[in-house]
């Protein structure tokens, strides 16, 4: 599914990533844990397309195809989802707006029928009742005057529209209450069909009693120095990443 190769980038001649590896197969959910400024969201942005990082070395296969070939727009519509941590407010364009042109938008990439308004209306009621997502979220400009919370949750429903191939998701679980974290862990595990990758970034192993990885791996200074299984995030939560230094 998602197959990263020696990934080298920078930021403004200022190198992030060192040569970061990583297999994501379909069905199977990975976590990424590590300390602040180890280059996870910098992984997120390089791999969504994010025009101020230059990827100086390495590769990044997604089903198959060249994904540093691919313009932005053209991961997003071959199946990519990124929520990142700190979701971006659209003044203007309201949340059910938003989602059926980025819905329709994939469909149209991908030869597929796109949704009249009306269907969409039903599809995106569906979703919203599988995120517990209240109905005036659907008028509301896009994260606008959204609490820290209420954004993350928002990014979850994205993702449930888009139906992903492969998510990534940044710190979902930050700011988010006791019971938003079970409802965002239920709706991602719902969506989470056989053949979804996904690619969880977090500072807390609790998340991961909701979401249950296959793999955890710890990022320091811009690579993955450790791999294991659940026990792992357990094992550093206890020790901190110091020890592995
Ligand atoms: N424009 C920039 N110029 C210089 N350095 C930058 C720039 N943008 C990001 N960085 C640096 O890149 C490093 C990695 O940042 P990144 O946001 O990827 O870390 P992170 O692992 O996600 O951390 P956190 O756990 O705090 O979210 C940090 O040291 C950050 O200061
Ligand atoms: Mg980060």
């Amino acid at each position: 599914m998602l197959m990263i190769k020696n990934l080298c980038a920078e930021i403004e001649g200022k190198p992030i990533l060192k040569g970061l590896c990583l297999e994501v197969k379909a069905g199977e959910i990975h976590a990424i844990m590590g300390p602040n400024g180890a280059g996870k969201s910098t992984l997120a942005k390089v791999l969504s397309g994010h025009p101020a990082y230059e990827v100086t070395e390495g590769e990044v296969w997604f089903k198959g195809q060249n994904l540093l070939e691919m313009e932005p727009e053209e991961r997003a519509h071959h199946g990519l989802f990124m929520s990142f941590q700190y979701p971006i407010e659209i003044p203007g364009v309201s949340n059910k707006q938003f989602l059926q042109i980025a819905f329709n938008s994939k469909c149209k990439a991908n030869g597929q029928a796109e949704l009249s308004e009306e269907e969409f209306n039903q599809y995106l009621d569906h979703k919203m009742k599988l995120m517990e997502i209240r109905s005036e979220f659907k008028e509301r400009n896009v994260n606008e005057n959204f609490s820290g919370g209420e954004k993350k949750r928002n990014e979850i429903l994205q993702m449930a529209v888009l139906n992903p191939d492969f998510a990534l998701l940044d710190e979902t679980d930050s700011g988010l209450d006791i019971d938003a974290m079970r409802i965002v862990a239920h709706g991602v595990n719902q969506l989470m069909n056989q053949g979804m990758g996904l690619l969880l970034i977090t500072h807390y192993q609790r998340l991961l009693d909701y979401i249950r990885p296959k793999f955890v791996h710890v990022m320091l200074d811009g690579k993955i120095t450790q791999s294991g299984g659940p026990s792992l995030a357990l094992e550093l939560e206890e020790k901190g990443y110091e020890v592995l230094r």
